[in-house]
């Protein structure tokens, strides 16, 4: 049983073109996946129907196997947290601090453990020192911050992260990409993802959904997506740096083994240079 499965999944927008046309997508346990898209091909509309704010035109959203239903609807959002692309559109109340524990007290959770969340999500975040603030009158980033770190204090099994990184500075991005990639380790959370820098989907992915106008049209591993440069070109992606750098070493004839993260790289160009002064 898959934690989210959807099943030939269409969505159309009222008065509006197909937003999605026949979805299959699986997010099994303790999974981390991508998914990548131009603007509008459909990866905020389908994240939408993964906990039940909208439903699908046709088709099916399984969440542990179950379709979504109203008698459902409460536990399937907590068991599916969601940012949104737009941090406007979840952050309501009057502090960060009051915002990122509107969730952990909805749930019913006792004080303590809510005061334990909210502190944890904001050192993850790294807003501690903005706790107090009006979040209306924060940066784009910090506003991201702070909706994140609302969807981590829920603690969901499932975290949907619709472009995460956007409008993060550096130590932004990297502090969420060392967050995520604990959560693999310490606990069982799945992450599912959307960005348009693809350089970070090797560092954190381990399964890619590639959508071009409401469609998926490929899937697979890191190694087995980010070889198809003429169809992710086609749908106005792009590769990310390691691989494109190494491809047009060995169009060449230098002999670099194909790597996609950071590490990999190094490992390949290390060996490829061995020996030489
Ligand atoms: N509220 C809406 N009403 C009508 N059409 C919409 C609405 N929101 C999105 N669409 C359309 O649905 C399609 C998919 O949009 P969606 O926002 O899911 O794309 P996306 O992949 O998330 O793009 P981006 O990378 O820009 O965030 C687009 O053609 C878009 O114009
Ligand atoms: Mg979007």
């Amino acid at each position: 049983m898959h934690l989210i499965e959807t099943r030939n999944l269409c969505y159309s927008y009222p008065g509006s073109v197909k937003a999605l046309e026949g979805i299959n997508f699986i997010a099994p346990r303790n999974s981390r996946i991508a998914v990548m898209g131009s603007n509008g091909a459909g990866k905020s509309t389908l994240f939408k129907h993964f906990n039940g704010i909208f439903k699908p035109t046709a088709g099916t959203v399984h969440i542990r196997g179950e379709p979504i239903t109203k008698a459902n609807i409460r536990e399937v959002r907590k068991f599916v947290g969601i940012v949104f692309q737009n941090p406007d559109d979840q952050i309501f109340a009057p502090t960060v601090a009051l915002d990122v524990a509107f969730g952990p007290t909805n749930l019913g959770l006792d004080e303590e453990t809510i005061h334990h969340r909210v502190e944890e999500a904001l050192r993850i975040t790294g807003i501690e020192h903005i706790a107090d603030r009006v979040p209306h009158h924060l940066s784009g980033g910090e506003k991201k911050r702070v909706a994140i770190a609302g969807a981590i204090a829920m603690e969901p099994e499932v975290l949907v992260l619709d472009e995460p990184t956007a409008g993060l500075d550096p130590k932004g991005v990297h502090d969420l990409l060392g967050f995520i990639n604990d959560l693999k380790k310490k606990s069982g959370m799945t992450v599912i993802f959307s960005t348009h820098d693809v350089s970070l989907i090797p560092e954190i992915a381990d399964y890619i959904y590639v959508m071009d106008k409401g469609r998926i049209v490929a899937q697979g591993s890191v190694a087995e997506v980010f070889v198809q440069t003429e169809l992710l070109r086609s749908v106005r992606l792009d590769v990310p740096l390691y691989p494109k750098l190494i491809q047009s070493l060995q169009e060449k004839g230098i002999p670099v083994e194909m790597a996609f993260t950071f590490e990999e790289a190094e490992t390949a160009f290390l060996e490829a240079f061995k020996g030489r002064s």
